[in-house]
């Protein structure tokens, strides 16, 4: 049987609200039809960041889009986006802070998670993907759909019956579930909705994952290290140090697989963090999920413009790369598997002659050279390596090192429980609250005198 197309009466009592994307490539690509039942409104993004990161976020993206951003929310764990394709795209594959970025496929008011299964069957989703595509869907609640539906594996299995039903119903084929390697993902988030009239008790905003790996997996970071920081919030704390905005030694004394000083070498290099990637992609390689939808391949004006992007991105980031001085950046650490793991880290984007590494203890580790110099760094915070009173000894020494060893430089930290720091006696400039997975942390900023 065919269904009809998606039609704001097939939901009867609901004022349904469809958000499209408007790109001209999506018009042609879809069905006229469907757009000629929905309101058309700018293309809506949603991108994820560690909560802590929001406003940094947003910053970053007003900065990037300027003024061709139509519309900016802080949302809860990531900011919304209103903009076109062909700007927001660049802006996905530059943003340093964003865990994963989402287009808006469909925004529905929902009674009960049953509404899922109608509003699934008729959405028109062999326009986004071919049933030989291997899909995964996510479903997220807010605190209130939490407590009301309950089941989040449920809501994903409903609408993923629906998808399925559709498929076989218009192609006579249905696609395959893979939760591991799927080639496209799609985020369905169910929050209470805040209509004032209340048509229903919640919303449902339907996504597509642009990359599928998340965007915070640079690729540059060899297995092997027990207690990696995650690329987004390193960078996060490079920026907050403001590193970059003037010619200064920046030191990670406990430098782990070395993302810190790699995120600082792609900031100072002015190179975008997809760095790795795109150059996969000039080579042939498929690093994003977005290069398999229909929407995308159907679109070649854009996806020339893109490709365009990525090779003079990769040109450049190779020049500026290389143009680093040696004697900026610097790391150490008192395992030497670790500073081999940096290495071969670093080796991945050409820096590991321009990065000076060294075994050796934080504690008495002295500046490499005069300041200004700013020590950016994650020392072991009882979490995932020692025990929380060795952190809370080492914190407080290293905080009487710095004091004593680094006069004129900035220092930034990432420390978990405040237990752990709370005996450091010198003044915070700056204290931001992260969550760095499942830990609650803070990056505390000194100005060492
Ligand atoms: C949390 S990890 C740093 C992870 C790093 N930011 C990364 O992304 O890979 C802490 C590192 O500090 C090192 N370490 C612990 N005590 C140290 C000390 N006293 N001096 C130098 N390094 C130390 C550990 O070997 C470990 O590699």
């Amino acid at each position: 049987m065919m269904l009809p197309p998606v039609s704001l009466k097939n939901f009867g009592h609901y004022n349904m609200r469809l958000q499209w994307p408007q790109d001209d490539a999506f018009i042609t690509c879809l069905p006229r039809r469907i757009f000629n039942n929905t309101q058309r409104s700018m293309k809506q993004f949603f991108l994820s960041c560690p909560k802590g990161l929001e406003s940094l976020l947003e910053e970053e993206c007003r900065k990037f889009l300027g003024e061709s951003l139509t519309g900016l929310r802080a949302s809860d764990g990531g900011i919304k986006v209103d903009t076109d394709i062909k700007n927001f795209l660049p802006y996905l594959l530059s943003t340093r802070l964003a865990s994963r970025g989402y287009m808006q496929l469909g925004q529905w008011p929902i009674n009960r998670l049953q509404d899922l299964y109608d509003l699934s069957r008729n959405f028109e989703f062999e326009s986004w993907m071919d049933w030989r595509q291997t899909f995964k869907i996510t479903t997220l609640f807010d605190l209130k759909a939490k407590y009301v539906l309950n089941n989040s594996l449920l809501a994903s299995q409903i609408f993923k019956d629906g998808l399925v039903d559709r498929f076989r119903d218009v192609t006579g084929n249905r696609p395959t579930v893979d939760v591991k390697h799927s080639q496209i993902s799609f985020l369905l988030r169910i929050e209470e909705s805040r209509n004032t009239s209340k048509i229903a008790p919640f919303m449902l905003t339907f996504y597509v994952d642009m990359t599928g790996i998340p965007l915070s997996n640079r690729g540059y970071r060899a297995p092997g290290h027990e207690a990696p920081l995650r690329e987004n919030i390193a960078a996060a704390m490079v920026m907050w140090a403001n590193f970059g905005e003037q010619a200064e030694i920046l030191v990670d004394p406990f430098v782990g697989t070395g993302t810190i000083l790699i995120e600082s070498a792609m900031i100072l290099a002015k190179v975008p963090p997809s760095f790795l990637k795109l150059r996969d992609w000039t080579k042939g390689r498929r690093p994003y999920d977005m290069l398999e939808h229909l929407w995308f391949q159907n679109n070649s004006a854009l996806n020339s413009q893109l490709s365009d992007w990525a090779n003079t991105q990769v040109t450049m980031g190779e020049k500026s790369l290389l143009k680093i001085p040696s004697g900026i950046l610097w790391g150490s650490d008192l395992d030497p598997n670790a500073i081999l793991l940096a290495k071969k880290n670093l080796a991945r984007l050409g820096l590991d002659r321009t990065v000076r590494l060294s075994e050796g203890n934080a504690l008495t580790m002295m500046p490499p050279g005069p300041p200004p110099g700013v020590v950016v760094t994650n020392p072991p915070y009882g979490e995932r390596m020692g025990t929380p009173e060795e952190s809370a000894e080492l914190f407080f020494n290293l905080s009487e090192h710095l004091k004593n060893n680094y006069k004129g430089y900035r220092a930034y930290l990432l420390a978990g429980d405040p237990k752990m720091h709370k005996g450091i006696h010198l003044k915070t400039s700056c204290k931001k609250p992260v969550r760095n997975g499942d830990i609650e942390c803070r990056v505390l900023g000194y100005n060492l005198f």
